[in-house]
């Protein structure tokens, strides 16, 4: 463990949990600090701070390991000493995991708040000195309460002040939303101490966030905007692939509508991306949150709301497959198809909830062969997602239908469609007239995330299609003609 800081004028702070916001948050705190603060990250999982300690890091994020291997052993540890971490600490971020219970009540909807409570359980045992103890996790309303009970329940005199401090972050652009942030929001109890912890926090983030963009509210408040703020992006999201349905049956196309709308200020052109559908750790485990949260408060019918959000998600995903099926012929039993993309979005690693996973599903559920192709998931990962119990209960059918490989072109050869699941810049940047000629004809693209020059696919002969549009293909007419489609983009 690094010695604690003796200066007066240092902050000392503790973050439990080296994930996805543990990691980087604390990365920034320490970078934009400097001197002024002492940063030390731990974690109960050991190969996790041994891989923060080492040269690759366990997530990936552009910008962090720069920033991570200029902090590091400066004012930026990482460490399984929690005991020490929260001792020495006049901070201490809880920054653990909250998924979804999986089991016993509210299973399948609630969060699962047991880390949250272990965490809190450690500070009560080993802190002998006052703490600010921030609740960074994504929480149901209300949490704070429960960590103020358990630790004033378990303290021998000290003050634990609790405040809500959601993070905002979005993984694969974390570093620029931490390094310039639309808003950091804390929210804490509005009495003397709250306010003086308020005040202490919000010093923090004042070494490089202005001042007014810290936003400071009452802690249920704060809990809850953090469900809010993710319910309505995803609700964006959803809104626009339900569009995306009828476009595709109709002949709009859901880009030149999200265009359409985007324009209008009031509603603006962010999260209006049709996609196959929203994954993450966040979204979806986020609203089950408050479906849960607005039923048990007896709001069924938000509730109900709010869920419609994840059925039109589940809903896209498998029309998504549903639609690769339909157009070949109807089946894929054996056939072999590309995925392109295994995280749940560009520039990260993280596959948690992500689409491809259930696209995945759906196809080898039908009997097809998959290649799967992704830049920064490993082997291993998409194993383990492919052979989750939620996923497939026979692990051999994995073996047997699935080849994970090491580029897109490997992925490519001798298929008879492609999928493209992750919106990856390389996708954009392949040679499609070489990969026209390794598949086997008719050659499909299915384009998930909406990245890929369209009418120059369908120059080159591929059988395309999109979320979000309908194409007249050459086998659509009997003409082979060009389509209007076809003939009004410039080529790769
Ligand atoms: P994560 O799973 O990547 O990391 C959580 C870490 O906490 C794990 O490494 C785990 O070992 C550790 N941990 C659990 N219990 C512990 C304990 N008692 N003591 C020490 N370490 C413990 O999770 P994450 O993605 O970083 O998310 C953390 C929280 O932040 C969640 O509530 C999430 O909803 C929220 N959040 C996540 C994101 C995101 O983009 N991932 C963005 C905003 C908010
Ligand atoms: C989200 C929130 O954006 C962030 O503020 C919060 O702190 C954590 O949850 P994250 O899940 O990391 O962040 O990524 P985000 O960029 O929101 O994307 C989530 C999913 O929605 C991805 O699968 C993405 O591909 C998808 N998406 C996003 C769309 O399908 N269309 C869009 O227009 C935007």
């Amino acid at each position: 463990m690094p010695p604690p800081s003796t200066s007066a004028k240092v902050v000392n702070v503790t973050c439990i949990g080296a994930g996805y916001v543990g990691g980087p948050t604390c990365s920034i705190i320490a970078l934009k600090g400097g001197d002024r603060v002492r940063v030390h990250v731990v974690d109960i999982n050991q190969q996790r701070i041994d891989a923060w300690n080492s040269d690759i890091l366990p997530i990936y994020e552009p910008g962090l390991d720069e920033i991570v291997k200029k902090q590091r052993g400066v004012n930026l540890f990482f460490s399984t000493d929690v005991a020490g971490a929260i001792e020495e600490a006049d901070v201490i971020f809880v920054s653990v995991n909250t998924p979804t219970k999986t089991y016993g009540i509210g299973k399948g909807c609630a969060a699962d708040l047991k880390y949250l409570e272990s965490a809190a359980r450690k500070i009560a045992e080993v802190a002998t000195s006052d703490k600010i103890v921030v609740e960074k996790s994504t929480v149901p309303v209300k949490s704070c309460e429960a960590l103020n009970r358990i630790l004033r329940a378990n303290s021998d005199g000290q003050k634990f002040t609790v405040l809500s401090n959601p993070e905002f972050l979005a993984e694969g652009t974390a570093i620029k939303d931490l390094m310039n942030p639309d808003r950091v929001l804390i929210g804490g109890p509005q009495t003397p101490r709250g306010l003086s912890a308020i005040k202490t926090l919000s010093s923090l983030y004042e070494f490089w966030v202005p001042i007014d963009r810290i936003l400071t509210t009452n802690t249920w408040s704060s809990e809850l905007s953090k469900l809010a703020a993710n319910a309505f992006l995803a609700q964006r999201i959803s809104s626009i692939n339900a569009i995306s349905s009828i476009c595709e049956a109709t002949g709009a196309d859901v880009q030149e509508v999200a265009r359409a709308i985007g324009q209008d200020s009031r509603i603006g052109p962010k999260f209006l991306g049709a996609s196959v559908g929203f994954g993450g750790s966040c979204f979806q485990k986020d609203i089950l949150n408050m479906v849960y949260l607005s039923k048990s408060l007896g709001l069924n019918e938000v509730g109900e709301y709010w869920e419609q959000v994840i059925k039109m998600n589940d809903y896209q995903e498998l029309r998504f497959s549903a639609r690769i099926v339909k157009e070949l012929f109807n089946t894929v039993s054996g056939k072999s198809i590309a995925i392109l993309g295994f995280a749940f979005k560009k520039d990260t690693g993280d596959t948690r909830e992500s689409a491809s996973i259930y696209v995945c599903k759906h196809l080898l559920d039908e009997g097809a062969q998959l290649n799967i192709y992704d830049p920064k998931v490993s082997r291993e990962q998409i194993i383990r997602d492919l052979t989750h119990p939620s996923i497939s209960a026979d692990p051999s059918r994995v073996e047997r239908q699935v080849r994970i490989v090491d580029s897109s072109y490997e992925a490519l050869k001798d298929t008879h469609a492609f999928a493209v699941c992750t919106e990856w810049d390389e996708f954009k940047a392949l040679d499609y007239e070489k990969v026209f000629q390794s598949m086997l004809k008719p050659a499909f693209a299915f384009d998930g995330r909406l990245i890929l020059d369209h009418a120059s696919l369908q120059r080159v002969g591929f059988q395309v299609h999109a979320v979000g549009k309908k194409f007249v293909n050459s086998f659509d007419d009997d003409t082979n003609s060009p389509s209007p489609q076809k003939a009004s983009r410039g080529g790769f």
